[in-house]
């Protein structure tokens, strides 16, 4: 019903173009919702979560191995409504400047759409008005006041993607102790865009995923701290069985064909790509796989386990709905990414570079487009390990959880400067904080929950780029642009050769 109102209300608003493409991709939602059992990425099975995995509720929790050891303080019992008294451990980040550590290195590349995210309210700043407008998306509102969140949750979002989200949050106010500005923010938790960049009262409002007709901030979404319904595990822990599992198969004893396995049923594109799969007639190949998460639970996951998927040599990344979390488990094996062209990116993703980091496949002609691919990889070894080398690298190091909080950090801190007005705790909401959370949280959720509880880091966040000037920001458009046209004109030709031959 949702999509109906927004239709309504925004069509008026956006070009008529726009309005069809998204009326299209309504349709096609609101149809395959109807799969609801077994949805892929947006929508797996929606049975309770599994049952815990030695996780003793009553104990204090501990923060992960790597970070300083604050545990949190779970005294108060399972009934405690209210944080304690001085839950952030100020007083660790005071010993961490007794010992200074060299200046902070600069950040990734893909920091800089920071600023263009939030271009469109540089000369205008943001008001409360403005934040308010986009309260009708938005399924939470997040203030913070001198270093602690206050939340006012609109409705529920699906699965536990609100709760991870903010779980995330607060883990940034303890990782940076009284160092994040006042702001007051709109959160929206659904995968489709929903703000048109030409809406001229300017909603800002946060969410993970978009494409360029919108103008939503983007920001990290909740897998990095875990996705108890399918069992993915917070990045930090999943990001290094990733990293293991790349050295379980070398590049070249890998299968020579390009993988993929997921749920078609969320999307038509998706659909599309497996006319691409392996048959008695054809060989694209593709080796495509339809995940079925009902049975993959029954099963306890031994299938879906992502640390034991790099045994391609090349990996096919296709969106949902929108973006995909997947892309980040994809690129993480070292074999070569082959990208079809997305719509949707979330926060990483305008970072890649193409022949750099993956390889494009055209969306409308996917099987000729693999094909090529796989075959100028198994013809170009080194160059193709070399792509997925640096894929691998990109995802393992740049968007290792350190630059995850850095990211938010920094995103949260620009924003903040945009405010118009000091921040206050609204009426309604609530103060929130990690105990509040983990403390009551059972089974898989408290088990991923304390995974990555973190502590007060001992360094500085990264250093921000100053913004892309017009120049600059072309070249990176005309390099992405060259890296697809390159990758056109080998594939026409490859194709007039293989007809040649027939
Ligand atoms: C935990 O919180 C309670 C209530 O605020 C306090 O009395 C107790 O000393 C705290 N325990 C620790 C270990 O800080
Ligand atoms: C793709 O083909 C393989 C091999 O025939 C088969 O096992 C697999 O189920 C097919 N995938 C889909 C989605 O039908």
């Amino acid at each position: 019903m949702k999509a109906n109102r927004w239709q309504l209300e925004r069509s008026s608003l956006v070009p008529l173009f726009l309005a069809v493409i998204t009326l299209g991709a309504f349709i096609c939602t609101r149809y395959f919702a109807s799969f609801a059992a077994a949805l892929m990425d947006t929508n797996p099975p929606k049975s309770s979560v599994r049952t815990p995995e030695a996780v003793d509720s009553t104990q204090d929790l501990e923060t992960a191995p790597n970070a300083i050891h604050i545990p949190l303080n779970c005294s108060l019992g399972e009934l405690s409504t209210t944080c304690p008294a001085n839950y952030y451990p100020s007083h660790v980040s005071a010993e961490a400047k007794l010992h200074p550590s060299s200046p902070p290195p600069s950040c990734p590349d893909y920091f800089h759409w920071i600023h263009e995210d939030l271009w469109p309210w540089r000369e205008t700043g943001i008001t409360r008005d403005m934040v308010m407008s986009a309260k009708w998306k938005a399924n939470f509102r997040l203030v913070v006041v001198d270093g602690k969140a206050y939340v006012e949750r609109y409705h529920k979002s699906s699965q536990s993607r609100d709760t991870f989200t903010l779980w995330g949050i607060l883990q940034l106010l303890r990782r940076y102790p009284g160092k994040l500005p006042d702001l007051d923010l709109m959160f929206d938790c659904v995968d489709r865009a929903a703000i048109s960049k030409y809406d001229p009262a300017l909603p800002p409002l946060f969410r993970y995923s978009r494409n360029d007709y919108y103008m939503e901030i983007m920001f990290p979404d909740w897998s990095f701290w875990g996705w108890p319904e399918i069992n993915i595990k917070p990045w930090e822990v999943l990001s290094k069985e990733l990293k293991e599992g790349n050295t379980r198969t070398q590049w070249r004893d890998r299968e020579a064909y390009a993988y993929w396995k997921g749920n078609p049923l969320v999307a038509a594109t998706r659909m599309d790509l497996l006319k691409c799969n392996v048959s008695d007639k054809q060989d694209w190949n593709a080796r495509i796989y339809a995940q079925d998460w009902e049975q993959e639970e029954k099963q306890g996951y031994k299938q879906s386990n992502l640390a034991s998927q790099c045994i391609h040599r090349f990996k096919l990344y296709i969106e949902g709905v929108a973006w995909s979390v997947s892309n980040k488990y994809i690129l993480a094996c070292d074999s070569l990414t082959l990208l079809v062209k997305p719509m949707f990116h979330d926060f990483f993703l305008r970072g890649l570079i193409p022949l750099k980091h993956y390889w494009p496949i055209k969306d409308d002609d996917k099987c000729r487009s693999i094909k090529h691919a796989v075959d100028w990889g198994n013809n170009h070894q080194e160059e193709a390990q070399a792509i997925g080398k640096a894929a691998s690298s990109f995802i393992l190091d740049e968007l290792k959880m350190d630059y995850v909080y850095d990211y938010m950090f920094h995103l949260l801190s620009e924003y903040a400067k945009l405010l118009k007005y000091k921040p206050t705790v609204p009426e309604k909401a609530s103060e929130l904080c990690s105990e509040l959370m983990a403390c009551r949280a059972k089974g898989v959720e408290k088990k991923f929950m304390v995974d990555s509880l973190v502590g007060p880091a001992s360094t500085q966040p990264c250093t921000m780029p100053p913004p892309y000037s017009p120049a600059s920001f072309h070249s990176v458009i005309q390099r992405n642009k060259d890296g697809m046209k390159q990758v056109d004109t080998w594939e026409r030709e490859y194709w007039k050769n293989q007809n040649k031959q027939m």
